[in-house]
């Protein structure tokens, strides 16, 4: 691998990234993963490239490949860089065999790798990971990202601002005023229903969650209970845009029958599964499924992604350490003290992500 091509594509960046930056001097110094082989599996992105660099500086083996998601293709231009590079890349995951020592994961696709066999521990970046990885029959280490308040940071400001960009460029300018239904008012449902109203939606919260439902009512939005009924059914076939971010496969086909659903109410992902269902066709869905910011050059700011893409390359140490075993949190260490620094640096008010 020509780590030399990577970091050139990437000084051409533009975008903050202090904590992967900090992360990359650091390895390229001490290089703690030297010689350890891992299986990287997120989005290709032009931010997972600036995610790269420290992991290839720490003098880790990486093999990369792409998050498999109906509609979510890699971005060409990485790709083509990582080829150029020498990188170890195999997108297509029923390709990939071999032993690697830790897996970097997201929507916990790396154990369905039948020919893939991980030795030290496993690292998981989302919350659509979790139902997998919490059951996982093993001893070693798996680190959920999502169980930490420095996923909040993301998905509460990043997630939602992206949402709104992204909805702008690729679906309707307007927003003020239009009626959304929002299904799931956990991370990144908070921070859609936040960017939302400062842009003078109408907002209807489905949840199953009662003490979700009532915070969102004192947000000020509408609130439905999630079960097939006459009320959730006006209440979406009355929008203008139905948005899933539950994490829950397959949910609207569950709840609302396609043939139920008005032909103009738009539906939208954000979720990082098909959170419609076999049931809905691809073509009936804005960006065929994908979850809309991927539809973005950026499909989520640099700014507000480096502290959680930081932490996923760091948890490396710590499966390294071998102090905890099976299912467990982002170690204390790695949660706190990162969003201080976050903060230290930006001066922004995320209070809200201690709800
Ligand atoms: N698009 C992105 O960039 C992005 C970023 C981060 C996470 N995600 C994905 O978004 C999804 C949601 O993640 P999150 O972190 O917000 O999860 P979360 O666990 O914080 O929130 C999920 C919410 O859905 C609710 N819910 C569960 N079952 C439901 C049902 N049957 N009906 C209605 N609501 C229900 C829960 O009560 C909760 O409020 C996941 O798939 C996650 O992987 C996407």
């Amino acid at each position: 691998m020509d780590i030399g091509k990577l970091q050139d594509f990437n000084s051409n960046y533009v975008g903050d990234y202090p904590l992967l930056r900090k992360l990359a001097e650091d390895w390229a110094e001490r290089k703690p993963l030297r010689g350890l082989r891992l299986l990287h599996n997120i989005p290709i992105t032009r931010e997972t490239m600036l995610k790269l660099e420290p992991l290839y500086l720490s003098g880790a083996d990486v093999t990369v490949t792409h998050l498999r998601l109906p509609g979510l293709e890699p971005k060409q231009e990485c790709v083509d860089l990582l080829k150029a590079a020498g990188a170890h890349m195999e997108l297509d995951h029923a390709k990939l065999y071999g032993d690697y020592d830790i897996a970097l994961d997201c929507c916990a696709q790396i154990p369905a790798m039948e020919r893939v066999t991980v030795r030290r521990g496993f690292v998981e970046l989302t919350q659509s990971g979790s139902p997998v990885y919490s059951k996982l029959d093993t001893d070693l280490p798996i680190y959920s990202l999502d169980l930490s308040r420095l996923k909040c940071l993301e998905a509460m400001f990043g997630t939602g601002e992206a949402f709104v960009r992204a909805f702008r460029q690729f679906v309707e300018p307007r927003i003020e005023g239009r009626k959304f239904v929002l299904f799931g008012y956990g991370k990144v449902g908070r921070g859609v229903s936040r960017y939302l109203a400062q842009e003078g939606a109408m907002l209807t919260v489905v949840d199953t969650n009662g003490a979700n439902l009532e915070q969102a009512r004192k947000a000020g939005f509408d609130t439905e209970l999630s079960r097939p009924g006459p009320s959730l059914l006006n209440a979406v076939n009355d929008s203008f845009v139905v948005v899933m971010a539950t994490g829950c496969e397959g949910l609207l086909q569950e709840l609302i029958k396609p043939k139920q659903l008005a032909d103009k109410v738009l539906l939208i992902n954000m979720g990082a599964d098909d959170e419609f269902g076999d049931r809905y066709a691809a073509s009936r869905i804005v960006a065929n499924k994908a979850p809309l910011n991927f539809l973005l050059d950026a499909p989520t700011t640099m700014f507000f992604i480096d502290p959680i893409f930081a932490v996923h390359n760091q948890c490396c140490e710590h499966v390294l350490d071998g102090n905890a075993h099976g299912f467990s949190p982002l170690p204390p260490e790695l949660d706190l003290p990162v969003i201080e620094e976050w903060s230290t640096l930006y001066g922004i008010d995320i209070s809200d992500i201690y709800y």
